[in-house]
């Protein structure tokens, strides 16, 4: 077990990364959709297929599209490809800094029997799988009915993400999902769409016909990168929400919320076409919270028994505070996590509302229920939220 005095600091350097090089590569792509969206195309120049003007930083930018490309390449030709292998790169550095290393914690489900190495197996092999299934599947015949495609593809996550529910936690399976999303997107941009226009750069500077076949490959592989962009920043803040990765039915949260971006990012991709879409936006809303709703845990049954504090310290002292409190026993932590401590009366008592959403209306703690907290214990809790959370 490394110390866990390093892995938070890992942790924080390779995230930061994560979060730089994601946003950099998302944002990249966000403005070139844009761009693409707002050409000016009613009066473009011999050659161009338009142009458009913007300004910002207090600078006024020209920008102009050539139909294929200008009559003499330029000296200096942008790329955008680093910011997508960093992302990746950091990710699954986050993946086994996180998830590979404390997997009792954080990826095998509470209470199965799986061994650390088993499921580090899956999980490589599963975002392997992922990109080799879903890339055959774009090369086949089906690339050539682009929705049939897209509902197959969404199927089979909507699948991936109920098979991950199974054998990880559930911030495991949401994990696992993003990353083969992530794991995909990458793979696009490394096997295809360089690849592709690598092959056009070069055939124009031969002064030769590029082959028309791949810029049209490398589309569809970007309009599915476009579209997996708002499921997959979902899942990478899906583990401050343990309503939906906690729920038992989070797989199906999952496939819900990622609907419902991807019909957003519909809208925002024809928008400027047409307004036929407009209704997406409120009924994403309209959506997300009847979701909200319909997923609502339960109200603790309330009963006339009374409970005392000294059984609700008892619980959490034995199932919380081995990594709750100021000085924390169980290995790999060496400070309360996020500073939860719950080693007095009214630490715990002001930390009810956070104890509820955890313990009780989801088993997101403790974290693997490394501390083997019953049923009863929870209810034990909610009872005593339900009544006012009193100390004495
Ligand atoms: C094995 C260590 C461990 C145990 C045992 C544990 N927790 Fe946690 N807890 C964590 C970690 C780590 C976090 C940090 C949040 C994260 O990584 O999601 C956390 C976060 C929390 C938070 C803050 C969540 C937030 O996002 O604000 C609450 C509340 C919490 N735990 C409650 C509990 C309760 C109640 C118990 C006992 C029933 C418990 N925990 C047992 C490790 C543990």
């Amino acid at each position: 077990m490394m110390d866990p005095y390093i892995t938070e600091w890992l942790n924080l350097a390779v995230r930061w990364v994560h979060m730089i090089t994601g946003i950099a590569w998302i944002g990249a792509s966000f403005y070139f959709v844009w761009l693409e969206n707002h050409l000016e195309r009613s009066n473009p120049r011999e050659g161009l297929s338009g142009d458009l003007w913007a300004i910002h930083g207090g600078g006024i930018y020209h920008l102009e599209k050539y139909k294929l490309a200008p009559p003499q390449m330029p000296e200096t030709l942008h790329w955008f490809k680093w910011e997508a292998y960093a992302s990746f790169l950091s990710g699954i550095t986050l993946l086994a800094v996180v998830y590979y290393l404390n997997a009792q914690l954080y990826l095998i489900a509470p209470g199965s029997d799986m061994s650390v190495a088993t499921a580090i197996a899956i999980s490589i092999g599963s975002l392997i799988a992922g990109w080799v299934v879903y890339t055959t599947l774009c090369d086949s015949p089906l690339g050539k009915t682009p929705v049939l495609l897209g509902l197959i593809l969404f199927a089979l996550l909507v699948l991936a993400a109920w098979g991950f529910s199974l054998i990880y936690s559930g911030r495991g399976a949401f994990i696992h999902v993003g990353a083969i999303i992530g794991t995909i997107m990458v793979g696009n941009v490394f096997r295809v769409i360089m690849p592709a226009q690598r092959a056009l750069v070069g055939a124009i500077e031969a002064g030769r016909e590029p082959d028309p076949a791949l810029p049209a490959k490398g589309l569809l592989r970007s309009r599915h990168n476009n579209y997996f962009t708002l499921p997959v920043l979902f899942i990478m803040i899906s583990n401050h929400f343990p309503s939906t990765y906690g729920h038992a039915y989070n797989w199906a949260i999952l496939a819900v919320l990622s609907f419902l971006s991807i019909l957003v990012r519909h809208y925002f991709n024809t928008r400027h076409e047409t307004q036929k879409l407009a209704w997406a936006i409120p009924v994403a809303a309209l959506g997300m919270i009847t979701l909200a709703f319909v997923v609502a845990p339960q109200k603790a049954v309330q009963s006339d028994t009374q409970i005392s504090f000294t059984q609700v310290q008892q619980v959490i002292s034995q199932r919380c505070t081995v990594c709750h409190s100021a000085t924390p026993t169980y290995t790999g932590f060496s400070v309360a996590p996020l500073g939860v401590m719950m080693d007095t009366p009214e630490q715990i008592q002001a930390l009810a509302p956070l104890i509820q959403a955890q313990s009780i209306a989801t088993q997101a703690m403790p974290l693997g229920n490394i501390t083997q907290m019953s049923q009863q214990e929870r209810d034990l809790l909610g009872e005593w939220i339900a009544k006012g959370a009193l100390i004495e």
